[in-house]
């Protein structure tokens, strides 16, 4: 089924912020995009053409994009085995795709709560496939913008219990997210509603990783896209970490973040990563 008329016919139960972009099939956006470069089939010719534009600039975008989706699903596995984590918000979720975070958790632990959230009506007619828990955990997808992040808290709670520790992940979506938004604000108060022991995972793309393609991807994805990127160096991403404890190996480029093979770590890509604890 076409994206359009899975908009159209979408019965999820999802809560909805009213910031939601409509469906603009004519310009590109995020989700869909990101999908295109990850091969999937919900996207449209403006999609495309956005793609190909920076595939042209960076021809290691289909690369980077493929660690960035290995780095979310080596995190989740992470957090749920090694650090005992069972709940997680995942914001900036994206169209469903392979090692969605609730297949990645409930796997290694099958009582794991998760919950979605996105702004784009496309991922919205996919939310079923993300409403798919094991019987012993539990899924829900909010339809809501980052920036209205007191709604995403409020409406998380009725699946997060905030008085347990959770994971708070913006796997590749600050990049999305410019200064006047004051993302750094908001990340900071996200983190102060999980109690000591949550954390914070994310990935943005950088400006100081192949820094001249990069600013030439940068330049013509945001004259043909509805959200302009912000490409952010090192130190500008580490900000984000302000007052956490950031895991070894640190912010790194997503591929070197624990990887699971050499063929993991052979990747190339254009992200920083990295997650840390709240002590
Ligand atoms: C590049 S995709 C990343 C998807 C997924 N997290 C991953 O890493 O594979 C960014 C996602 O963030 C969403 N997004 C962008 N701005 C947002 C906002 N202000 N609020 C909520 N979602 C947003 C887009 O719709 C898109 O699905």
């Amino acid at each position: 089924m076409s994206a359009e008329k899975e908009v159209a016919g979408s019965q999820s139960s999802a809560a909805s912020s009213g910031e939601a972009p409509g469906l603009d099939t004519g310009v590109a956006h995020s989700a869909r995009v990101h999908d295109y470069w990850l091969g999937g089939k919900e996207n449209y010719a403006a999609d495309r053409a956005a793609g190909d534009a920076v595939i042209a600039a960076y021809p290691g975008i289909v690369m980077s994009v493929r660690a960035n989706r290995a780095f979310l699903a080596r995190v989740v596995r992470f957090l749920a085995a090694e650090a005992g984590i069972r709940q997680f918000l995942d914001i900036g979720t994206g169209i469903p795709s392979a090692n969605n975070t609730h297949e990645v958790a409930q796997a290694v632990a099958p009582d794991a709560r998760v919950v979605y959230v996105d702004y784009d009506p496309v991922v919205l007619a996919h939310a079923r496939a993300l409403l798919d828990s094991s019987p012993e955990g539990a899924t829900d997808y909010i339809d809501a913008d980052f920036r209205n992040y007191d709604a995403i808290l409020e409406q998380a709670a009725r699946t997060l219990d905030f008085s347990q520790p959770v994971a708070v992940m913006l796997i590749a979506l600050l990049h999305l997210i410019g200064d006047q938004d004051d993302p750094y604000g908001i990340v900071s108060a996200l983190m102060a509603a999980v109690p000591s022991g949550s954390y914070l995972t994310l990935s943005q793309v950088a400006s100081d990783i192949q820094a001249e393609q990069m600013a030439e991807a940068r330049q013509r994805y945001n004259s043909m896209a509805r959200e302009t990127q912000r490409h952010r160096t090192h130190a500008e991403v580490a900000r984000f970490f302000t007052g956490l404890e950031l895991l070894p190996p640190g912010l790194v480029p997503v591929q070197q973040w624990r990887p699971g093979s050499d063929f993991e770590a052979q990747a190339k890509s254009a992200m920083w990563g990295g997650v840390a604890r709240k002590p």
